[in-house]
């Protein structure tokens, strides 16, 4: 992920100053008797009954909404259709689900499901890759693109995975070193370069220079075929100058290299995409403008397919995570309501990157509504929400009972805390509600249990012995 301030803050105008009213919801919620409701489920109702099974007064409740992860793949693919109708592209546009964002198997199988490509990133995440193959979620026709650096046993992965018969993989060889590899393998391959914008300095990709000779190693190679230019990776993807002007240096460096290589003819602009749009055909007008812009550079001729890939916009909004306010505390005249919780393990990109989302109240939104400062369970000074310290969320005054939730997560936050494990002062992991897991009952709900402690304290070496004796 993007290390950009913003790169994952959603609607800071949800993160009140001093405006004590309750927030603008983001699409999909509402408010009815005083409970939040999304897309009818009353949340609060959901939350009470889910959170008293699992029984612990210090961990919060996940709830994910699958639908919208394939809502908004669907909107995705309208919107790039439209644009393609719009402008004529001669080209194909697809959509990858870049993994890395949300692994977890209700949401791989809601991406694939719903159309998705597979962007992927590591050596593990290429078991992910066979199992969706061997459920039938990756079929034949989709494409598998590797990003990430090429260790021995992430290239062999892939190898395996083009060996065994899928025809989509497709590696992206991120420096020239990675080309030998696959070379000696053998074994047929489509493959990628990934380019670093000139005047870029981060790790990624290789320079004009470098792809030019890395393309001639791999037209060497009999077993590979170059057909993938990874053009940038850079946040936020739309009303970005920045990104644009990027974008325009890589596609006159792909129109250079596409002379000397006629199978290169993905274009892949990687990701960026925000979780929310600020307008509903922003998505429509950023692919009209990226198809227009390779128009401009390569004539209907020689346009490219375009390949967009995308973790956050796909998975952010799909997640909420709810807690209970166990207590209330005037600190100075700053009122802290303390969540039944952490907040530093549950949402890491808020007190690493500075990242906001926004946050609601499940229940007592008729009661009249103060700025307040949340606060997780553990001893940690930055365990606190919003991460700046001047800045306070609006939620109502009474406090009693009162549930709140942290809206528009699901990209990163699992990742980047970890899943199960053992986490700061000891919190364990709390229950996860799916809901809509299986399209054809998208209101049915599966239930995992909450954390054991056994399980916390085994990560840490406790009832095994913990070392090999050598
Ligand atoms: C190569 C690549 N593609 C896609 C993505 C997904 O980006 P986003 O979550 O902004 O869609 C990332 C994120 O770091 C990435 O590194």
């Amino acid at each position: 992920m993007t290390t950009e301030p913003s790169a994952t803050s959603t609607s800071s105008s949800l993160v009140g100053q001093h405006s004590p009213n309750p927030p603008v919801l983001p699409d999909g919620y509402h408010i009815e008797e005083g409970r939040l409701h999304l897309h009818g489920l009353d949340l609060a109702s959901l939350a009470d009954y889910w959170m008293t099974r699992a029984g612990q007064e210090d961990a919060p409740l996940t709830i994910r909404y699958m639908p919208s992860v394939r809502t908004k793949f669907q909107k995705a693919r309208d919107a790039f259709e439209q644009a393609t109708r719009q402008t004529n592209y001669p080209g194909t546009v697809r959509l990858a689900y870049a993994s890395k964002a949300n692994p977890n198997h209700a949401v791989i199988k809601a991406a694939m499901g719903a159309g998705a490509d597979y962007e992927c990133s590591s050596r593990v995440d290429v078991s992910i890759v066979r199992y969706a193959i061997e459920q039938g979620w990756l079929t034949p026709d989709r494409l598998i693109i590797a990003n990430g650096f090429k260790t021995p046993g992430y290239a062999d992965a892939l190898i395996g995975v083009a060996q065994a018969g899928h025809p989509g993989v497709i590696p992206v060889f991120d420096s020239i070193e990675e080309v030998q590899h696959f070379a000696d393998s053998g074994i047929p391959l489509n493959v990628g370069m990934r380019y670093r914008v000139s005047g870029h300095n981060e790790r990624f990709g290789m320079d004009e220079a470098e792809l030019f000779e890395t393309q001639q190693l791999i037209a060497e190679s009999p077993n590979l075929t170059l057909v993938l230019f990874h053009a940038l990776q850079l946040f936020p993807a739309i009303d970005n100058p920045e990104y644009v002007a990027s974008l325009e240096n890589a596609i006159e460096v792909f129109k250079r290299l596409r002379v000397c290589c006629p199978s290169l003819h993905w274009f892949d602009v990687g990701g960026g995409l925000p979780t929310q749009l600020a307008e509903p055909d922003d998505l429509q007008e950023w692919m009209v403008s990226i198809q227009q812009m390779a128009l401009r550079h390569c004539g209907m001729e020689h346009a490219p397919d375009l390949i967009i890939e995308s973790g956050r916009y796909l998975t952010g909004s799909h997640q909420l995570e709810a807690f209970k306010v166990v207590k209330t505390k005037v600190v100075n005249g700053v009122t802290y309501y303390v969540l039944g919780g952490g907040i530093m393990s549950n949402l890491p990109d808020a007190w690493a990157l500075g990242a906001e989302f926004p946050v609601a109240a499940l229940n007592h939104c008729d009661a009249p509504y103060h700025d307040v400062r949340l606060a997780g369970l553990t001893c940690d000074p930055d365990d606190v929400y919003p991460p700046k310290r001047d800045k306070f969320v609006s939620l109502p005054q009474d406090a009693d009972g009162l549930l709140v939730a942290f809206l528009e997560i699901g990209a990163y936050q699992d990742m980047l805390g970890g899943e199960g494990g053992a986490k700061h002062c000891l919190l364990s992991e709390g229950a996860t509600i799916l809901i809509g897991d299986d399209p054809d009952y998208p209101t049915r709900i599966t239930y995992q249990p909450p954390q054991s402690i056994e399980s916390v304290l085994s990560h840490l070496g406790y009832g095994q012995e913990p070392f090999s004796a050598f």
